[in-house]
């Protein structure tokens, strides 16, 4: 089965290229950039990412990304990324990616934008990859600064494909952004939205409702209310659900306990994806494995949530069609 997995064509909707950083980039770029860590060594950042919550992975993860300077570093990442993911089968990621995050802390939109469109066109030509391009927005942050940072980006609008909200759920609604998801819309791109990871079901009626969205990150919380079960089943909104992820931030206890089977099914059409590989276990592979071991998924299942995350990913019609 392993061998299966590996070589299983997939598809990847949900990833947070900042959270790929591997602790041995962290310290080369930590270096390249005269950076002082906090942590003495790579075991030392591993045995760090123990989390409570999503804040406490948050916390770490913001921290993390500090290493990323200028054009070359976000080259690297996301390079280093879409090599480690071709080489176990991965064709296609639709990557999330957090420019308040480094505007905050003084580095450039462009810087930014750049290294990681550099990275996306290179692995394009030399690896049987592709990569969607997905701008995210920090939920915990002023809905006015999203709007400002979608406008300066302005310049980008037709290199990406989509914009997402993430960051910190909890007291921050889809609501807060609808200006902000109306204003995309009209730029032509399309919509996604983190709802129902650790907020409520009503944040997933919401995105839907009022931000116009797509597709629904997470989305496990949806079975706490039936009748957006069947909205979601209705309509076959697409759920990009990161098992490993779940665990790591004490969605739910353990693996064998995850709503995924619950989910598939009700009919819903579900994804599996990695999110943040490097803070989380592991990357799409390790994922499969992992569901593999929990749930006793054979090949069909594991054909069925790849062929979904291809019929729904952010890439050309003829490479969609090629890989059907
Ligand atoms: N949830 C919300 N925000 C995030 C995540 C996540 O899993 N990963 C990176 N930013
Ligand atoms: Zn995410």
């Amino acid at each position: 089965m392993q061998e299966y997995l590996s070589q299983l064509p997939k598809t990847e909707l949900h990833l947070h290229i900042e959270g790929t950083l591997e602790p041995e980039l962290m310290f080369e770029l930590a270096r390249r950039n005269g950076i002082e860590l906090s942590y003495a060594s790579i075991e030392e950042v591993k045995a760090a990412y123990r989390f409570d919550d999503l804040q406490g992975f948050l916390n770490l993860y913001y921290q993390g990304m500090g290493v990323l300077r200028t054009r070359q570093d976000f080259f690297d990442l996301a390079m280093d990324y879409f090599k480690r993911a071709a080489g176990e089968g991965v064709v296609h990621i639709d990557m999330h990616f957090d420019p308040q995050a480094h505007l905050s802390r003084g580095v450039s939109l462009e810087t930014a934008m750049e290294g990681l469109l550099e990275a996306k066109e290179r692995a394009e030509r030399s690896l049987d990859l592709s990569v969607g391009m997905i701008m995210a927005f920090l939920r915990d942050r002023s809905a006015e600064e999203a709007l400002q940072v979608f406008e300066q980006a302005k310049p980008y609008w037709e290199r990406l494909d989509a914009i997402g909200l993430d960051s910190a759920e909890r007291d921050n609604p889809p609501s807060k952004f609808k200006t902000l998801f109306a204003r995309a819309g009209e730029a032509g791109l399309r919509r996604v939205a983190h709802a129902g990871e650790e907020g409520p079901a009503a944040y997933i009626h919401e995105a839907l409702d009022e931000l116009d969205v797509e597709r629904i990150d997470h989305g496990v919380r949806c079975l706490e209310d039936d009748s957006l079960v069947e909205r979601l089943r209705a309509e076959q909104v697409v759920l990009t659900v990161c098992p490993l992820s779940n665990v790591s931030l004490k969605v739910i206890d353990q693996l064998e306990e995850h709503p995924l089977p619950r989910l598939l099914e009700k009919g819903l059409k579900i994804t599996i994806s990695s999110d943040d590989p490097a803070y989380f276990g592991g990357g799409l592979l390790d994922n499969h494995v992992a569901c593999h071991k929990a749930f006793g998924w054979g090949k069909d299942t594991f054909a069925k949530l790849n062929r979904n995350a291809l019929e729904e990913a952010f890439m050309s019609e003829e490479r969609r069609q090629i890989l059907l």
